[in-house]
């Protein structure tokens, strides 16, 4: 496990670009934290790391259950918070056939419970302060 601390939305956007560094195809990035903690702006980081060009195009994605956005390899950006209610809708949205084409980031993954792709990459962000985010990056077989 490994954690960092950002003290600001451009140093999130930082962390993010550089994990982007370790993702490929076919890898998971599941986003666990409160409203507010910063999945959203590590998912934007994560996409200009990924090329993205516009990165503003990245929000949550609350009222539609997946966004797709493509750098230099598509991202599809799912949100939990109040999309799905079930391990079976989940499956539903293919997120397999997702991993097949792309990255995917999920925010809310944790309430994804059994149905979360293994491996998959966990980030655990906790508001440490009003401009400082702690983030705890786990790789979950
Ligand atoms: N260090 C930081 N990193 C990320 N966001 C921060 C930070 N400090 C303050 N914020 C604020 O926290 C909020 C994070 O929002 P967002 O990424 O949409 O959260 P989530 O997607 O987890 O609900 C934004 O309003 C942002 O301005
Ligand atoms: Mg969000």
């Amino acid at each position: 496990m490994k954690t960092f601390e950002t003290r600001s939305i451009k140093g999130t956007l930082g962390l993010g670009r550089k994990f982007a560094g370790r993702l490929d195809v076919g890898d998971c990035v599941a986003l666990v934290g409160e409203l507010g903690s910063g999945k959203t702006v590590l998912t934007r980081g994560l996409a200009e790391g990924l090329g993205l060009r516009d990165s503003r195009m990245v929000a949550s994605p609350t009222f539609v259950l997946v966004r797709e956005y493509v750098g230099r390899l598509p991202i599809f950006h799912v949100d939990l918070y109040r999309t799905v209610r079930s391990a079976a809708e989940l499956a539903a949205l293919g997120i397999e056939e997702m991993l097949t084409q792309g990255l995917v980031v999920i925010e809310w993954a944790d309430r994804a419970g059994e149905a979360l792709p293994h491996p998959h990459w966990q980030i655990v962000i906790e508001i440490t302060g009003q401009t400082s985010r702690r983030f705890r990056i786990t790789s979950i077989d």
